[in-house]
This record gives C-alpha cells, sequence and structure tokens, in this order.
C-alpha cells in the first residue's frame, strides 16, 4: 500500500503543502505565493511573510488534502521544514505540521529545505536508483552550493557562495535596473531580446581551483556599468549579466563532475528554472555524455512535494519518526546542508 506523507513548507515566502505517495506519486502540490504582498518592497519582509503564512496556511492544507482525495486519516506521516529559513516563516509550518501530527496520531518529520531542493530532481524520475553517483547544483535565492550524493541522504558539500547567492544576485541586478521582484524571471525576461556578449562582467571565481562561488563583485559590476554607462540597454545588461551566471555556474559543475568522474548531473532550486542555464547544462551534459537530471519547473521554486518525498525516505531509511527530539525540536534558519537528524 502507498505510503502518503503530508508535507508543509514555509521557509520563506510560499506557504505551500502537498500530499506525496512513496515519495514519488504526487497526488497534491498546492502553492500560495506571496510576491505580490512583498513586491512593493523589493524583497521578503519577514514579519509579513510570517503572517500571510498563519493566515494562509489552514486554506493550503485543507486544499492539498482535497485535491489528493485523501483524508487525514489515511495519511501516514506529516513533515515540515525545519530549515534553513527565516526563522519566523519555519515556525508557523512546523508548529502546523506538528500539531496536525499530535492530534492524529501521525509520526512528525522535520525535513531540511536544502536537502528537500538536492532530491527534488529525483521525484518522479524512472530510475531514479540509477541517478548516483551523482554531482549536484543547489542554486536558490538563498543557496549556490556544488554537492557530491553517492546516494540519497549520502551527500557532502564541495563548495558553495562565499557571499551572494546567484538568485540573489539576480534579485539585486534586476532591482538595479528597475525589472522588479522577483528578479530571475524578470532578468531572464528582459535578456532575451539582449546581447549577451555586449557587455564583459566578470566571471568571479571561475579560474579558482575550488567548487566555491562568488556573485557580489558581479553585483557591484553591474552597478558600475550603469553608473558609468546609462545609455546601455536594460536587456543588454539583463543578457550579459545572466550569461555570466551561467558561464560560472555551469562551468564550476561541469569541472567537479569531470574531476569526480561522476556520469549524472542535476540541478535544483529556483535559478535551475532560468531557460538559459538550462540549455547550457543540457548541451554541456549531452557533450560529456552525462545525464542531466533537472527538477520539473513546479518542483524547483519552493515547494511542499519536495518536503513530503524527502521525508517518505527518511522513514524508509529507518527515521526515528516517534523520538522525543523531534517533537521538540526548535527551527534552525542557518542549518545549512550538513545537520543529521538521525
Ligand atoms: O528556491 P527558491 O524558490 O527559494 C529559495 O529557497 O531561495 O528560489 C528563489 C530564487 C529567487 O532569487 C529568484 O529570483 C530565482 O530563484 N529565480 C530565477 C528564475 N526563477 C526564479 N533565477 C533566474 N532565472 C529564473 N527564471
Ligand atoms: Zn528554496
Amino acid at each position: 500500500m502507498a505510503r502518503l506523507v503530508l508535507g508543509i513548507e514555509t521557509s520563506c515566502d510560499e506557504t505551500a503543502a502537498a500530499v506525496v505517495a512513496d515519495g514519488r506519486d504526487i497526488r497534491a502540490n498546492v502553492i500560495s505565493s506571496q510576491v505580490a504582498l512583498h513586491r512593493p518592497y523589493g524583497g521578503v519582509v519577514p514579519e509579513l511573510a510570517s503572517r500571510e503564512h498563519l493566515a494562509n496556511l489552514p486554506t493550503v492544507i485543507k486544499r492539498a488534502l482535497a485535491e489528493s482525495g485523501c483524508a487525514l486519516a489515511q495519511i501516514d506521516a506529516v513533515a515540515a521544514t525545519y530549515g534553513p529559513g527565516l526563522a519566523s516563516s519555519l515556525l508557523i509550518g512546523l508548529n502546523a505540521a506538528r500539531g496536525i501530527a499530535l492530534a492524529a496520531g501521525k509520526p512528525f518529520v522535520p525535513v531540511n529545505h536544502l536537502e528537500a531542493h538536492l532530491y527534488s530532481p529525483l521525484i518522479g524520475a524512472s530510475a531514479a536508483e540509477e541517478m548516483f553517483p551523482l554531482v549536484a547544483l543547489v542554486v536558490s535565492g538563498g543557496h549556490t552550493m556544488i554537492i557530491h550524493a553517492t546516494d540519497l541522504g549520502a551527500h557532502r558539500i564541495l563548495g558553495q557562495t562565499l557571499d551572494d547567492a546567484a538568485g540573489e544576485a539576480f534579485d539585486k541586478v534586476a532591482k538595479l535596473l528597475g525589472l522588479g521582484y522577483p528578479g530571475g524571471p524578470a532578468i531572464e525576461c528582459c535578456a532575451a531580446s539582449g546581447d549577451p556578449a555586449a557587455v564583459s562582467f566578470p566571471r568571479s571565481m571561475l579560474d579558482d581551483p575550488s567548487d566555491n562561488f562568488s556573485f557580489s563583485g558581479l553585483k557591484t559590476a553591474a552597478l558600475y556599468h550603469l553608473r558609468d554607462h546609462p545609455e546601455t540597454a536594460a536587456a543588454d545588461v539583463a543578457a550579459s549579466f545572466q550569461e555570466a551566471v551561467v558561464d560560472v555556474l555551469v562551468g564550476k559543475l561541469v569541472r567537479a563532475a569531470a574531476r569526480l568522474g561522476v556520469r549524472n548531473v542535476a540541478a535544483a532550486g529556483g535559478v535551475s528554472l532560468n531557460q538559459r542555464l538550462r540549455q547550457r547544462l543540457t548541451a554541456a551534459c549531452e557533450e560529456h555524455g552525462w545525464q542531466l537530471r533537472l527538477a520539473s519547473p513546479s518542483l524547483c521554486t519552493d515547494n511542499a512535494a519536495m518536503i513530503a518525498a524527502l521525508a517518505y525516505h527518511q522513514l524508509q531509511r529507518g527515521f526515528p519518526a516517534n523520538e522525543s527530539s523531534h517533537w521538540e525540536m526548535d527551527v534552525d534558519p542557518s542549518c545549512g546542508l550538513g545537520r543529521s537528524v538521525n
């Protein structure tokens, strides 16, 4: 019989709930976006985000259950993101999930948001077990990292950004260009009519032997370019900036995969929605004869299906779901990928 997990995600500005069977079959994936609420501020306002989660989460959970056709009594476990993210936002989802699990007498599974992004390309993939070992790029508004995974739950960070995340750079440069929020999709759209070679932006750390990244210099270069050459078309700046980010992300990912001799490469997180990045990764993997695993678009940005799916795998691995420490667990806003809750 299918094992059904109700997942809840409120780490940033998306209020999300999902029902996933056996870690792969998405029965419902409901996301209530707060983009319009935060747009006037050009970024996420933490207190507004948590209040909005508080207001919307019950409806989002009810919709997920209704769309899945499952009653709460049929759910086998309830999962929520414990971190990383905004503390006040995380608290809403974690506490709701724990309350539901407690009332319904189900196991409660705390899930790491980054780990959920990392394994999101597996969801619904055929032959997911053949995906390892792999080198993955997790690239979002808060993180940019290259990870080596030899199995589900067996991973280590090879490198990460030393300053801004790639998504953060997209958001900041979009703001400089007056393109609005969120910046990633706005830059991608604007870049479509621009020349990627118009402005020669730096490819920071591309030649550095580590797997680390740095995007703050690129953001500053965009600021100085706009100050010194205000006549440059926004589309050319957007296209040149996007190309610089993609060059670095693809260049470093390919180098890490080649060094480790893996044949599977994955990309996940909000920035992995970027079509130019997807094209360039596809071309690079074809050239090397590697399998490219990209999360499907609805699983790239924050969602609860990836939380429910990973919780299922954690339970399969013998995650001690009723251990009292999970019930007492606090949120961990800056936990990174490494923390083990087993
Ligand atoms: O994974 P996500 O939804 O949230 C975090 O965990 O951060 O990622 C959001 C980030 C934002 O910075 C947004 O600008 C970026 O992903 N993003 C994109 C695109 N769509 C979203 N960046 C580049 N191109 C896109 N098409
Ligand atoms: Zn995320």
